[in-house]
């Protein structure tokens, strides 16, 4: 199969790029990676994975062969006349997506025939609209431009790019769209094929409807909470019904991570840029800020006054199975705990190292039990399996309180209370 399957370009190395480059490679295609964070491509090319995504190290070492590292753009360049871009699209102050990654990517291509680009990194509508005109302007009229926007999600990146539940395909109808259907054909996954401004339109309300999903189930679980109703038994209730479905409605402490937050926000700054007042996606952001801080009136109802009592943090990711901490519910938490004279104990089975350097001030466990050693109150951050297996009787006996606050949901009430803890949920 490797010799009829063509080499590609990979630009950008982290969670989108890295997954891409090694399910292609699995697929049989000789990949190109290139990264301008030399250290980043060196530790690489020794093997060693720079993200924690299961599977991603096993995949990355079988396919050694197959995958070239670099920090020299030529040389995927010369190999390949695919280039997808993966290079991160954070928000900037005013919430719109910060391109300039996108556009050093842009700058760097040459004026030569027979080249395309595939944007995978997530852009505001109208970017491929701009690139090209760029391009024109940069007299590269020959550089082709795709969007093929990525759904893979942290945690389970690797299957999701092996068994995608559909493939975007935005382009101008010639041989790059072509192509990236032809690389993605093996997967045998659904196809939409349309034009680039409706593929860009479609990654951003797949995240802006994801999100509003779980905003509506916490605005739920908020309801539940003072009408003494259910938010499990609802969510149950009303994901039976096929046109609503049981997925994203599990009610927690709000979501964060690199994409959600900064898409949502991109999607509302886009369309107030083209003069719609998106009124819906801001009720989704606001929500899920005050979802944030809920936890804090939770645990002032139990302790009374937060000064000087020891707050546990058990998970710190954003979601299980990754050690990205962007957008993460810990650091708004931890940071208004400690606003609230809380002393702040945190563990994480992966992503100690990412949270040292955004949480100062918070002292770090080796382990969950060590983490609740003395502390008056733990929260539950990040449903990591570890925690969900946890013995509670032997945590209620390392904390000198009692209080256990579920963030996440992600725990039984009845066998936590028989534990001896005081347990609360969100909404049950
Ligand atoms: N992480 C996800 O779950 C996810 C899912 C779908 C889409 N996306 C989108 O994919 C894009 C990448 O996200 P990510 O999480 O992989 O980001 P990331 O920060 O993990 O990786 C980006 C990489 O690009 C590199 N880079 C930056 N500028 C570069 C340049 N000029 N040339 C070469 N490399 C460069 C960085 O060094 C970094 O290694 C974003 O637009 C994001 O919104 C992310």
């Amino acid at each position: 199969m490797s010799t009829q399957r063509e080499p590609i370009g990979v630009i950008g190395t982290g969670y989108v790029g890295l997954v891409t480059a090694a399910g292609f490679a699995e697929l049989g295609n000789e990949v190109w990676c290139i990264d301008i964070d030399a250290a980043k491509i060196e530790g690489l090319k020794r093997g060693e994975i720079p993200i924690y995504e299961p599977g991603l190290e096993e995949l990355v070492t079988k396919h050694r062969g197959r995958l070239h590292f670099s920090t020299d753009i030529a040389d995927a360049l010369e190999h390949a006349r695919l280039l997808f871009v993966a290079v991160g699209t954070p928000p900037t102050y005013s919430g719109d997506a910060d391109l300039s990654a996108v556009h050093a990517v842009v700058d760097a291509m040459p004026a030569s025939d027979g080249h395309a680009l595939v944007m995978k990194s997530t852009v505001p509508v109208g970017t491929g609209a701009s690139i090209k005109r760029i391009f024109g302007e940069q007299g590269k009229h020959h550089f082709r431009y795709v969007s093929c926007p990525e759904f893979l999600k942290e945690g389970s990146a690797v299957r999701d790019f092996l068994q995608p539940d559909r493939v975007v395909v935005g382009d101008d109808g010639d041989w790059a769209g072509e192509a990236v259907v032809d690389l993605y054909a093996p997967l045998g996954a659904s196809l939409v094929r349309t034009d680039i401004a409706s593929a860009e339109m479609i990654k951003l309300a797949a995240n802006a409807f994801l999100a509003t999903k779980i905003s509506f189930i916490n605005e739920i679980a908020n309801v539940c909470e003072v009408t003494g109703a259910n938010v499990i038994e609802v969510a149950k209730g009303i994901g039976l019904d096929d046109r609503i479905g049981p997925k994203f409605l599990q009610a927690g402490v709000g979501f964060g991570g690199s994409c959600f937050p900064k898409d949502v926000t991109a999607l509302k700054q886009l369309a107030g840029n083209s003069g719609y007042h998106f009124q819906l996606l801001n009720a989704v952001i606001e929500v899920n800020e005050l979802q944030k801080r809920r936890v804090m009136a939770k645990l002032e109802k139990h302790l009374g006054t937060l000064v000087g009592k020891t707050v546990a943090l058990l998970g710190l990711a954003f979601k299980p199975n990754t050690d990205d901490m962007r957008e993460a519910t810990s650091l708004v938490l931890s940071a208004r705990l400690q606003a609230a004279g809380a002393r702040v104990r945190a563990y994480d089975p992966v992503a100690e190292t990412e949270a040292r350097k955004l949480m100062p001030g918070i002292e770090f466990a080796d382990d969950a039990l060590t983490c609740v050693e003395g502390a008056d109150a733990v929260v539950l951050v990040t449903e990591w399996d570890e925690f969900t297996h946890l013995d509670y009787a032997q945590v209620a006996r390392a904390m000198s309180g009692d209080v256990l606050i579920d963030g996440r949901n992600a725990l039984d009430p009845e066998a936590v209370a028989a534990a001896g803890l005081t347990y609360e949920g969100i909404g049950r």
